[in-house]
């Protein structure tokens, strides 16, 4: 027998329930909600849409946390706190330096965030006010921790955050010590929007089931970039941009297609659980990737995507989710394909951070129940008498 075989009664393989809890209510929650049937999702009531045209990054950040759109005063406090917030500690930093270069960026990411837990000077306070504390300092370093360990695997020293620049602009900075141009600038802030929260994903559901035992922020957050990492969720966008540099040509799309159905191989940027229409991220990813593609003057991967879009939607109706475009858009933007996901992390931790706020507030340990479906009374035979 091997170790994974599990031993099933006939009559649950004969009725066997759909796995994976599709369509299940596991948490209430007001930060956002999706409309999977018509494409429509918002946060805390409103349109994503409008969010992407019209805030920023640290904007949307306060809106998730604090339930409403911030004034003025409001805002420049809270991305004061941010700009303030945005190193990493040296012994963090060490942390970073001890691991091998081959550690995956997702890898090193949640390291450290644990790491920094024991660092933090709220480590310990379960409080609201010390979790925002601690949710200021998380979302603003890990960028940081995402280029410095880029910069560390590469063998350069870290370049230290710039206080003058957006939540985005520095991360790209720090990247390489450029300053970006203020259109590649932008798409990232967007993207950065349309990424930081979606209802209960499977990294939110993490976050939250972890929370729920009265687990502190830091383990939900790591619990949550540990799900994040995996090619079913954010990890679909790194595959995106793989399977496109396999693909090579705009002419070679359709034949790989057809071959990755005929395998019955999932094509990573397609499906989602919820959506059933097109993802209204999608859509935003899709234009600033082809307005990406005319600023480069290189439309090879955008051609490749939009193909693929037309031959996946033909064959198989599948709705193209928020990885697809993003995959060719931060690929264009000069980003490394392992940086991906962890930059849905970087924005994602904003809503993380507010789904365990909700779950303390109004908290019950989640504890579903499992149907057994193995075999009942069997007898404890002897070693000796096994073989
Ligand atoms: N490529 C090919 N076929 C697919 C795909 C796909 N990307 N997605 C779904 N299907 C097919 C399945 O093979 C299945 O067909 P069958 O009924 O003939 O067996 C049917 O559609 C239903 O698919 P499920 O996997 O049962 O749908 P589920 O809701 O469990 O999965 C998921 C959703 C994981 C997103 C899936 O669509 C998928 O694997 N997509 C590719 C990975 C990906 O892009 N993930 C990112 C999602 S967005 C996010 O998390 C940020």
């Amino acid at each position: 027998m091997t170790i994974s075989e599990t031993p099933t009664v006939e009559a649950a393989r004969a009725a066997p329930r759909k796995e994976g809890m599709e369509g299940m209510i596991a948490a209430r929650t007001a930060i956002s909600k999706i409309d999977g049937l018509n494409g429509h999702l918002i946060y805390r009531g409103l349109d994503i849409n409008d969010l992407a045209e019209r805030s920023t990054f640290e904007e949307t950040t306060a809106l998730l946390w604090y339930g409403n759109l911030p004034t003025t005063t409001q805002l420049k406090n809270f991305n004061d706190k941010f700009v303030r917030n945005r190193l990493i500690p040296n012994q963090v930093l060490s942390f970073l330096l001890a691991l091998p270069r081959r550690t995956s960026a997702m890898g090193a990411l949640r390291t450290a965030v644990s790491a920094s837990a024991a660092f933090d000077p709220n480590e310990g306070d379960n409080s609201l006010e010390a979790n925002v504390n601690k949710s200021i300092r998380l979302t603003s370093s890990m960028p940081t921790i995402v280029a410095a360990w880029h910069r560390i695997r590469q063998g350069l020293w870290p370049i230290n955050p710039r206080d003058d620049l957006s939540h985005a602009a520095n991360f790209l900075y720090m990247l390489n010590g450029k300053e970006p141009t203020e259109k590649v600038a932008h798409a990232l802030d967007v993207a950065l929007i349309l990424h930081a929260d979606h209802g209960l994903n499977a990294s939110t559901f993490a976050a939250r089931v972890t929370a729920s035992t009265l687990s502190n922020l830091h383990s939900s957050i790591v619990s949550a970039i540990g799900t994040l990492k995996g090619p079913l969720h954010g990890g679909a966008n790194e595959q995106v941009m793989r399977t496109l540099l396999q693909v090579g040509d705009v002419d070679n799309v359709e034949p790989w297609l057809l071959n990755a159905f005929e395998e019955k191989r999932k094509v990573m940027g397609f499906g989602h659980r919820v959506y059933k229409a097109d993802d209204p991220r999608a859509t935003w990813l899709r234009k600033l990737a082809h307005e990406m593609a005319a600023e480069t003057g290189d439309t090879r991967w955008i051609d490749m995507s939009e193909k693929m879009r037309e031959v996946v939607q033909a064959n198989k109706q599948l709705p193209v989710n928020v990885d697809f475009y993003s995959a060719s858009l931060y690929y264009m933007m000069d980003i490394p394909i392992d940086l991906f996901t962890p930059l849905f992390a970087i924005s994602r931790v904003s809503g993380w951070t507010a789904h365990v706020y909700e779950q303390y507030s109004n908290n019950r340990l989640i504890r579903p129940e499992s149907e057994y479906i193995g075999l009942e009374n069997v007898p404890y035979v002897p070693i000796a008498e096994r073989d």
